[in-house]
């Protein structure tokens, strides 16, 4: 549990059950720890010697271009020969992959032998369309189990993805296709979301509109409603999947371990996202070793993380490393709450679900709803429980442990990043600490280590297999946003967050500490929502704030001034709020949208937000003496 209000408060401690720590694979977390800081390359050797290669790594760790740093130089792999071609050979391939349940009730299952397939049959397509190695291609779908292949099959090739979470705008998806370089985009028709269908295909005409440089692209039908389809240009999915080139067998492109697996786009302190990259190396021997610990998979564990494959949670623990692992996911298309609030506890009870893992945003939503819901389900299948995504504060904690977990549970929670690519600070399941041959750290301004109780900024000190090799384009930004700031202590990542020890050595996240927001979970620049509403001819400046929220964690609130011959009116700010839902989409909406006619600023022009954070909250503004007037 980590809340900035109630951190130093809570002392209450839960115990893992007996049976749970018993059969847990990490029996002593100390001796793993210290064995791993004694010699982290060994210790990632280890890791990574359970998975297949096709050629060995000269060298675990090469440092010598810091902080560009490099894992398994040498190693020939794919992850897809790890997450699919290996388990194939073995009895695996009729073990259940992926249980999917769409939101208007139809379900699909399949097992490894069938992903496997549908993976080959839908690699040998994008090869026909020139898809080669290299190649970034964009995936713009819902949650349905197209997206897992259309990820996969891009991997076998060697062509990285460039997911873009299906909420995001036009705008936003042409600046991320723009920036990928991408020719090929596979979508769908729409989305099923609470008994709505989402038009992805009209986002993606838009968007290609203005990007226009995506030559094919590929479209599952999921919800059939009418779309229009460019001659040349877009094909259906179904339809590609019928032809003869569409053949089971398909080899999987060979790669190095540096080379790319894909971009996932994330925000950042500027306007503009960055493509964090990662690989296909080190990142198989992270997310499948994080996982395998945190969450103790076993062979008959139904393991399900709630989230969108088009996040990070979705790419490293719905997608890679529960197929390494070979267990079997659960995926789900729609809204928790539809069509009643206990189509979450259904889906548990029905698949007999072991495993869940969501956002502390999606439990305080279902918690409003009363704990009636849950307690007309039978839950009992349930071990583990995971939280991710901002801090969960106790209420969340302590309704999930009692009404989802019947205080048997452990809750698992996962502190990491886009950047991190698994969990970096986790229970395994017993402590609230980094994760063997992670060294984390929490320092002050000048790189002091902080004494427990005290705030700093979480730092982690020595690279480790999954970390993010570059900002895709942008190298200088890569080195200075995340390396720069302690350089010279050493190489120093910089996570931009602040947290807190406390005096049993446990960390507490108290949350990000620049112009980031964690608004539902979802990651926003403040920098990215204040680009899009000026760039609306009514608005000036704009300053955007996080406000503490109940459910959302964080509420957008945002304060405009309007440039000469505009006029404030409700009508203005609503239809400020429609531009920013296509300049951004729609979890990037204001709250609240305040047009003023100055704004609070340092006498070198820099707006303070710290002051209108106070004001919107009623708190005192605290040393103003730096304010213009
Ligand atoms: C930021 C990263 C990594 C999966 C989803 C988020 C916050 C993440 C926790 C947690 C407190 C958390 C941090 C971090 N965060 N997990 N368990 N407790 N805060 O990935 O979108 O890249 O966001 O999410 O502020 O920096 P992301």
């Amino acid at each position: 549990m980590s809340d900035e209000a109630f951190a130093p408060a809570v002392s209450e401690w839960y115990a893992p059950p007996e049976s749970i720590v018993q059969q847990a694979h990490i029996q002593d977390y100390a001796a793993l720890y210290d064995r791993a800081r004694a010699d982290v390359t060994a210790f990632w050797a280890e890791q990574a010697a359970t998975l297949e290669w096709h050629r060995p790594w000269d060298t675990v760790l090469d440092d010598s271009q810091a902080p560009f740093f490099k894992w398994f130089v040498g190693a020939r792999t794919n992850i897809v020969h790890n997450a699919l071609d290996r388990h194939v050979k073995t009895w695996k391939r009729n073990k259940l992959a992926l249980i999917w349940e769409g939101e208007p009730g139809d379900k699909v299952t399949m097992s490894y032998w069938r992903l496997w397939q549908e993976v080959n049959r839908f690699a040998n397509v994008l090869k026909s369309m020139g898809v080669r190695k290299g190649d970034r291609v964009t995936i713009y779908m819902g949650r349905i189990p197209e997206i897992i292949i259309a990820m996969l099959a891009c991997a076998k090739l060697g062509a990285p993805h460039s997911v873009v979470y299906g909420g995001f705008s036009e705008q936003a998806l042409a600046d991320r296709i723009e920036d990928a370089r991408s020719r090929v985009l596979i979508t769908c028709d729409g989305a099923w979301l609470r008994g709505k269908v989402v038009p992805l295909k009209d986002v993606v005409d838009e968007a290609i509109h203005r990007s226009p440089i995506v030559e094919h692209v590929i479209v599952v039908k999921r919800t059939g409603q009418p779309i229009k389809m460019e001659q040349g240009r877009d094909y259906w999915y179904h339809e590609l999947m019928s032809l003869p080139i569409a053949s089971r067998q398909c080899d999987t492109e060979i790669v190095d371990a540096e080379d790319p697996l894909f971009i996932l786009y994330t925000s950042g302190t500027t306007g503009k996202p960055k493509g964090v990259l990662h690989t296909h190396g080190g990142y198989q021997v992270y997310t499948s070793t994080t996982l395998k610990w945190a969450f103790d998979i076993k062979e008959e564990d139904r393991y399900w993380c709630a989230a969108d494959p088009g996040w990070i949670t979705g790419h490293s623990y719905i997608v890679y490393a529960p197929l390494i692992l070979g267990a079997t996911s659960i995926l789900y298309e729609g809204a928790p709450n539809f069509p009643y609030p206990d189509r979450w506890w259904r889906i548990i009870e029905e698949y007999g679900v072991t495993i869940l893992y969501t956002a502390p945003t999606a439990i305080r939503g279902l918690m409003r709803f009363g704990e009636n819901w849950p307690a007309r389900r039978d839950l009992s299948s349930l071990r583990l429980l995971g939280s991710v995504g901002e801090p969960i504060n106790p209420e969340a904690w302590r309704w999930y442990h009692k009404n989802i977990g019947k205080e048997r549970c452990p809750v698992i929670d996962t502190w990491w990043q886009t950047e991190t690519g698994g969990f970096m600070i986790t229970p395994l399941p017993s402590a609230t600490r980094p994760f063997p041959g992670i060294e984390a750290d929490i320092v002050d301004e000048e790189g002091n280590s902080v004494p427990p109780g005290v705030d700093g900024n979480l730092v982690i000190k020595q690279p480790w297999p999954a970390m993010l090799r570059t900002v895709y384009g942008d190298p200088e930004r890569y080195v200075q946003q995340y390396w720069s700031r302690y350089q010279q202590h050493g190489w120093w990542y910089l996570t931009g967050d602040s947290a807190r020890k406390d005096h049993d050595g446990y960390y507490w996240i108290i949350g990000r500490n620049d112009d980031v927001l964690k608004v539902s979970g979802y990651r926003l620049g403040t920098a990215e929502v204040e680009s899009g509403l000026v760039s609306h001819p009514a608005v000036a400046e704009a300053a955007v704030i996080g406000v503490p929220d109940e459910v959302k964690g964080n509420a957008i609130y945002a304060y405009c001034i309007l440039r000469n011959g505009f006029v404030a009116s409700a009508a203005l700010v609503d239809e400020l709020k429609h531009h920013i839902r296509h300049e951004v989409g729609p979890i990037a909406v204001p709250e609240k949208i305040e047009l003023v006619v100055s704004l609070p600023k340092t006498r070198s022009g820099k707006i303070m937000r710290r002051v209108l954070k106070a004001r919107a909250q009623g708190l005192p503004e605290g040393d103003i003496s730096t304010l213009e007037e």
